[in-house]
């Protein structure tokens, strides 16, 4: 029966130098020692085990052992009772939760986001290059060299003296890093913004996006552009839409054109979204010149592709009939508001 004496006397060390670092420590240990399934309760137990004359010194000891653990408990209360360890119990479980104000989707990514969506139905996948370009790639690669006079059309932001560095003017210079790096055939858009130094209006701004469109192949052909843009315009306006191509002029595209759809607010009747003239323009597109394919080492002679480019503020102008450019920018929030349920 020494074991029992042993263990008795191995847990009453273990008590004395018990310690609790906060409040959940504290119960732990009335757990252990003095909890209904606890120690002590235990060593209790052995009592009826023992031979009579050792009952009453084995008696002593687990009131010792009582005593110090009650007395140690104390003083853990005593330690825990006002730091911020005791757990508060003034919690409201009931109570109900804090609103957090939801902000809406800018009209501008609901529209990028549309234009994805109807791109991507037709095998585009999603592209982006940065903002900080060279020269090569926003200008020279795409057959705009050194002073050609398109280059006066778009207004640069330079950022060296020797004009190297630039941002961007328009998204066309990721066609390049993506012709440079892939191999056709290879269909997709390419969102971001761009930037023009112009004067601040209702209609223009120094910083707005575009979605650009590339499709490489073999075989590719205008009349295959024609009916992607067809396709975009019924799927962003509606079906009613027609689309009308007028020859244009980009020195990277040959031919060129500008996209106009039928006026989707009058149907072509007239009215002042179309100022009177029962089209808008929504952008530019083009065969892409075989002096642009060669630039990025792609085989003009083997495979063609046609581009397009449209702004993303101009198309959400048109489909939501706004008439001040500078509102994208200003981030009020009684005007981003009212395209909640456009989400
Ligand atoms: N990059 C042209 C612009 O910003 C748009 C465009 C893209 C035209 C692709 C033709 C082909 O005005």
């Amino acid at each position: 029966m020494e074991d029992i004496f042993e263990k008795a006397n191995g847990t009453l060390e273990e008590i004395k130098i018990a310690i609790a670092a906060n409040a959940e420590e504290a119960e732990q240990f009335r757990i252990k020692y003095l909890g209904s399934k606890g120690v002590l309760k235990e060593l209790f137990g052995f009592m009826g085990k023992l031979p009579n004359e050792q009952k009453k010194e084995y008696g002593q000891l687990m009131n010792t052992l009582k005593s110090t653990a009650e007395q140690k408990l104390e003083e853990f209360k005593s330690a825990f009772e006002n730091s911020s360890n005791v757990p508060k119990h003034d919690l409201d479980l009931t109570a109900p939760g804090y609103q957090y104000p939801l902000g809406t989707r800018h009209p501008l990514a609901i529209v990028r986001n549309k234009m994805i969506e109807i791109f991507s139905h037709v095998g585009f996948q999603v592209a982006e290059g940065p903002e900080i370009e060279d020269d090569w790639h926003n200008f020279t690669a795409l057959n705009l060299p050194e002073d050609h006079p398109a280059r006066d059309m778009q207004d640069t932001f330079f950022l060296t003296d020797d004009k190297k560095w630039l941002l961007r003017t328009h998204t066309s210079s990721v066609q390049i890093r993506v012709m440079q790096n892939q191999k056709p055939p290879m269909k997709y858009i390419f969102p971001g913004r761009v930037f023009r130094n112009e004067t601040i209006t209702a209609r223009a701004h120094c910083t707005f996006h575009q979605v650009e469109g590339l499709y490489i192949d073999e075989n590719v052909s205008f009349a295959d552009l024609k009916q992607t843009m067809f396709y975009f315009a019924q799927e962003m306006f509606g079906r009613n839409v027609e689309v009308r191509f007028r020859p244009s002029f980009f020195p990277f595209t040959e031919p060129s054109a500008e996209m106009d759809i039928s006026c989707f607010v009058c149907g072509g009747s007239g009215c002042p979204v179309c100022k009177h003239s029962g089209w808008v323009e929504i952008g530019g597109c083009g065969m892409v010149d075989p002096a642009v394919l060669e630039n990025c080492n792609i085989d003009a002679k083997k495979y063609s592709g046609y581009a397009f480019g449209m702004g993303i503020e101009r198309i959400t102008m048109l489909k939501y009939q706004i008439n001040d450019l500078r509102l994208f920018f200003q981030n009020d929030i009684r005007f981003l508001k009212q395209f909640e349920s456009a989400v």
